[in-house]
């Protein structure tokens, strides 16, 4: 058996950001799960390079069209080599071989009578490479999916005859239950069906920069519509319509897309192939929409996170654990420095990193780095028990793209391994002279360090094979059989010392998003929709109610202390008319001295999740404003009742 995982080919429009990183991550982080458990697997990503809106890009960066897709190809393709994607071919839709295939496609469906000549008159909007009829449009003329103004289509065109599979597609999902998942993704693909489907166009006739018609077409003044040469990838780089030579791969088991994409891939895409008489995809992986800080990220606002800043800072691996722990797949998911920096401290440092030191630390001690797992059975029967449920339990969660259950089920090795200790408490033993018990707990939690270790490499690949190292095993297929399915224990433990992994990160490591101005999408309208585009925009807007969402209370600072060894840190108990003051950890240190702040009234937070910074809880943000002079407090003009609400 063997296995196909393919990510979106991006547009080479602009750098990488977040989303990308995140579709690449899970599909990366699959495919290699699915070799580590043996499976003979294909992983394909690139990009998406043709069409009007990539046409118009490098137009406006004033460079061939060619060039400027080979510039931005390549940084999408050098992010990901430098971030370790698994990838196995790297597709461009520019590529020879691709064009091809793209055009044997187009002719297989002419012969087969599903695609005819006619004329389109309509509308399209270049930034999602979409037609819509006018019914579709908001207001008459604007995007339905991304709000831009889209512009008036009237053109000779070939159609795709699309309506002929309508009943087809229902039968599909009807039959499979899983080919869109999470499953709750299928009723809206299901209702767009049910809608009418309108037969496509496939080529247009107004730009040049696209595939070109087969020869045997031969109307030349013709390219290909971008979608129909995009989703044509997934065949044509396992060779379609050249080699041929890796089809055996297909079908894809799995084509992770965002839900921004999710109808091309689960309407166009099976018709298309349906056409082409070839088997249809098994599951199409539709996830959701990251943001920012709880806003929508965007070039014009500014606060698009890159994740190549995000890596510098923090560490790739750290980033893949984040972003799959965050959030449940399908769902949207924020990207807060405060929420990743709260993983890595409490989850990473604190439950893996800390127990991975002690187990170092203790064998050392103990036996000269030296540990076998010869009584780990007699003393430790419990605890193997409980670990053997918990990686029965994983590969369901992962099979079903619950990447965030399967990590959150992966934690409970380290519980049990930190529980472990805790109760046996080894260093009394080793006291009382009963060394070979304290060994059996250094071994166990070795044990369970050791298959964690296997089950985290497809999510954190080099940091597990540091782990491995220092326990002196290797993690691959045959490790994986051994000690995940046939439940082997590890005979001997050679351990090395490694330095800390996971150093706790104390105050956040990149600038903060500038704030948004609403977003604007320009240039081309006129200045008529001007009104109605703010109209759209209102999306950025907040209604009263989220504002109030917010609690902003006064609050008495009435104790004030400097973190030792941070230069930013304070920490404060501000009194917000509770029952007792709330701590509160602040970055104001460079600004305020704990006696300037003493006494004093501020304006807090006072509904945030509480977090952790350099180990201590956080239980309120302080309002503050800086500039170029520095930062200051926003304090009341008056003295207020501790607790008084801000609004
Ligand atoms: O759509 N949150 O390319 P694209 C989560 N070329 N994921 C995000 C995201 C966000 N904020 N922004 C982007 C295209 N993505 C076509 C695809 S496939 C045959 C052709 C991710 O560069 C998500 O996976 O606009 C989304 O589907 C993809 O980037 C779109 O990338
Ligand atoms: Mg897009």
């Amino acid at each position: 058996m063997s296995k196909y995982i393919t990510t979106p080919i991006y547009y080479v429009n602009g750098e990488a950001h977040i989303g990308h990183a995140y579709t690449t991550f899970i599909a990366d982080t699959l495919a290699r799960y699915e070799r580590l458990k043996g499976e003979d697997t294909f992983f394909l990503t690139g990009t998406d390079e043709h069409g009007q809106k990539i046409e118009e890009s490098a137009e406006k960066a004033g460079k061939p069209t060619q060039e400027f897709a080979d510039e931005i190809s390549a940084t999408f393709k050098n992010l990901w080599d430098e971030f370790d994607i698994s990838y196995d071919k790297f597709i461009r839709t520019t590529d020879e071989d691709h064009m091809k295939g793209v055009q044997k496609a187009f002719e297989v469906m002419f012969a087969k009578g599903d695609i005819y000549k006619d004329f389109y008159e309509g509308h399209y909007c270049v930034s999602c490479e979409t037609f819509f009829p006018q019914t579709q449009l908001v207001d008459g003329e604007f995007c339905p999916d991304c709000g831009r103004t889209t512009s008036v289509v009237k053109e000779e065109s070939y159609f795709f005859k699309l309506s002929k599979y309508e009943d087809k597609l229902l039968e599909h999902y009807a039959n499979n239950p899983d080919f869109i998942m999470p499953r709750s993704r299928a009723n809206e693909v299901i209702n767009f069906v049910k809608g009418g489907l309108h037969d496509l166009s496939v080529t247009r006739t107004s730009f040049s920069w696209g595939v070109k018609m087969p020869k045997s077409i031969g109307d030349d003044k013709h390219v290909m519509y971008v979608w129909l040469d995009a989703l044509l990838n997934y065949i044509t780089a396992l060779g379609y319509g050249s080699s041929e030579e890796l089809m055996n791969y297909w079908p894809a088991d799995i084509h992770f897309v965002g839900k921004d994409i999710l109808r091309f891939h689960a309407i166009y895409w099976p018709a298309f192939l349906m056409s082409l008489d070839l088997p249809l995809p098994k599951h199409i992986g539709a996830h959701g929409w990251w943001t920012r800080d709880g806003e929508k990220m965007s070039k014009s606002k500014g606060n698009v996170v890159s994740p190549k800043e995000v890596a510098d800072a923090y560490g790739v691996e750290n980033l893949r654990y984040f972003m799959l722990r965050e959030v449940p797949f399908g769902q949207d998911g924020d990207f807060s420095q405060r929420a990743f920096i709260d993983r890595i401290n409490s989850e990473l440092s604190n439950d893996l990193g800390n127990l991975l030191n002690r187990i170092i630390g203790m064998s050392g001690k103990y036996s000269d780095f030296e540990i076998d797992s010869v009584d780990v059975e007699k003393y430790h029967a419990k605890e193997i028990q409980k670990m053997n449920i918990v990686l029965d339990s994983l590969d369901a969660f992962l099979e079903n793209l619950q990447t965030h259950r399967y990590l959150e089920e992966l934690w409970k090795l380290f519980s049990i391994g930190n529980g472990v200790i805790q109760e046996c408490e080894p260093w009394v033993k080793m006291k009382n002279g009963q060394k070979d018990e304290a060994l059996a707990t250094v071994a166990v939690v070795a044990n369970i360090l050791a298959k964690a270790a296997i089950m985290l490499h497809p999510i954190m690949p080099n940091t597990t094979n540091i782990i491995a190292d220092a326990l002196n095993f290797e993690i691959n297929t045959a490790s994986y059989k051994e000690m995940i399915l046939e439940k082997k224990l590890l005979k001997l433990f050679n351990i090395k010392k490694v330095p800390p992994l996971f150093p706790r990160v104390e105050e956040p490591l990149m600038q903060e998003a500038p704030k948004g101005e609403p977003e604007t999408i320009k240039e081309e309208q006129n200045s008529k929709n001007k009104e109605k585009e703010t109209k759209k925009e209102d999306d950025n807007l907040i209604g009263i109610g989220q504002f109030f969402e917010t609690s902003l209370k006064i609050g008495t600072v009435v104790a004030a202390e400097e973190v030792p060894k941070s230069k930013k840190l304070l920490k404060l108990q501000v009194d917000l008319g509770e029952e007792t003051p709330r701590q509160v950890v602040a970055g104001i240190k460079e600004f305020y001295s704990p006696d300037d702040l003493l006494n004093t009234q501020v304006c807090v937070v006072a509904n945030l999740k509480p977090a952790k910074l350099m180990g201590m809880m956080s239980e309120g943000m302080l309002l503050a404003a800086k500039d170029e002079d520095g930062l200051c407090l926003i304090r009341p003009q008056k003295p207020k009742k501790a607790g008084t609400p801000i609004g």
